[in-house]
Formats: structure tokens, sequence, C-alpha cells
């Protein structure tokens, strides 16, 4: 595993973004690059270094085709708090290239979940998997929303938020934890590692446990993140914030072995 520790959130986005669109440019099959994304804070710098360098000509979305990592159950597109939306207005919207047939989000509203998630396996097998997964945790490890105790192999189904959960992402539902849809459809923890590449950012002193336990803890589902491990190709980008928890000599080692990433 990589662990690229930069000053602070603006430098770890763009650290992330030129490295995506690094991978997208280097592209050079005649079948799409794919990329998993996620929602979230963690990856809203992602996205504007994204706009900013598609805006400017230095990466286009014309060839890549997207799937996000999940969405709510019951909540329409139109709802400011779904998915749907959230990477409409904070990404899809903004670029000038990225083709609406090439952009792919679980139905939270579909009548058949498990019917849904099924096909979503499919579409991302049919386009021969993910090159790279794009990610975020939440502050128990939760890795899409693979809560603790979900299987390390699980694949895209539905998830029941644990009230942990419910109480962070409030904060977007007028700190009210009931009206934080109580599932979600997800990707498993298994499609994410099945990905060609996966980067996971990590910002922020709530995250510091988590990040610990990723990168020094034991593999366990109890914190499902840590299956990174296991992926021989994982980042983790993060910030000095997130790195808090962490033993002097981890630290020293990554900032030793990745310097030359430092922006
Ligand atoms: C939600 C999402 C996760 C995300 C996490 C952290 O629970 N399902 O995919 O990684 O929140 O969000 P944030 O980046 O806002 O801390």
């Amino acid at each position: 595993m990589r662990v690229i520790i930069q000053d602070d959130y603006q430098k770890m986005s763009l650290w992330a973004a030129n490295y995506i669109a690094e991978k997208i440019n280097a592209h050079k099959e005649d079948r799409p690059f794919v990329l998993g994304l996620p929602t979230g804070s963690s990856p809203i710098g992602v996205y504007q270094e994204l706009i900013k360098m598609n805006k400017a000509g230095k990466v286009s979305f014309a060839n890549v085709v997207t799937f996000n990592m999940d969405e709510y159950v019951g909540l329409p597109h139109e709802h400011d708090q779904s998915y749907w939306y959230f990477m409409h207005d904070n990404f899809f919207d903004h670029l000038v290239d990225m083709k609406a047939e090439n952009i792919n989000i679980l139905d939270g509203m579909t009548d058949d979940p498990e019917g849904e998630c099924k096909r979503y396996e499919e579409k991302i097998a049919s386009y021969g998997g993910i090159d790279l997964f794009m990610g975020g945790i939440g502050v128990d490890g939760h890795l899409a929303f693979n809560e603790p105790f979900t299987s390390l192999t699980s694949r895209t189904g539905v998830r029941d938020l644990t009230t942990d959960t419910r109480i962070v992402n409030s904060r977007f539902f007028g700190n009210d934890p009931e009206k934080v849809p109580s599932q979600a459809l997800s990707v498993g923890i298994g499609t994410v590692t099945d990905a060609k590449e996966v980067l996971v950012l990590i910002s922020g002193h709530n995250k510091a446990r988590a990040m610990a336990a990723v990168v020094e803890g034991n593999v366990s589902q109890k914190w499902t993140c840590s299956a990174l491990q296991m992926h021989n190709a994982a980042i983790i980008a993060c910030d000095e914030a997130a790195c808090g928890e962490l033993m002097v000599d981890t630290y020293k080692y990554f900032l030793d072995i990745e310097r030359k990433e430092r922006i």
C-alpha cells in the first residue's frame, strides 16, 4: 500500500486529481477508461481540480465511464441529498465532455433493489472492470456504505446504515438522524478491491483513528477499509491531520519513501 501524505486538504486534492488525470491521459486502449467515484466532503476538492483541468483541456472525459459507489434508498434524483444530485451538482454538470450515457449511479428508487445491484455488477464486468476506484472513508472506516462487519468479499447490494453513520451524515439532513435514510445501495468491498487500482482519500483529525486502522491495523471486517491491505495497487492520499494516530515510524516511513510526491 502507498500512503501519500500532503500538508493539507487542498494539496491532497490536487495530488489525487493529478494522479487521476494522468491515468486517464495514459489510457490508450479502445475500451473506455472506467472510473469508480465516491460522494462526501472528501472528494469535493478533487472534483474541483478535475473540473479546472477539464475546462483547460488538460484532461478529457469523453472516453471515461463512471460508476458511483453508493446511493441512498428512497431519495429521488432531484433530492439535494441524493448522491445522483450530489454528483451532477459537484462534478458531472461542470465537465465539458462527460457523456450522460457514461454515468452510472445505483438507483435508490428502484422497486427491485436486488436486481438493480446485480445489473450494476454485470455492467461493471461488461466494461472489463474498473480501472481506478476512488473512495473516501467514514469515521468508522466504512468504504462506500460497507459498515463495520460487512464481509470483505461483499458485492453490490442493499446495506443497512448504522446509527453512528446516520448521526454523522445528519449534518446534511438538518442535523436530524431520523431524516437520514436507513438503507443504501452500495458496491461491496469485493467490488472495490476488484478494481485494478484503488485510491482512497482520508482527510482530517476525525478520520485519524480509521487511518491508523487501515494502515497499521489487522485486516479485519471491523474496519472494512482495511481490505485495502490485500490489494496490490492501493493508494491512500491523506493530509497531515489524518496522520495523528499513526506511529511516528510509520509516518516517517511514508514521508521518506514518497518524498517525491510531496506538493
Ligand atoms: C458516506 C459515504 C461514503 C463516504 C463517507 C465519508 O457515508 N457513503 O462513501 O466515504 O460518507 O464522507 P466524508 O468524505 O464527507 O467524510
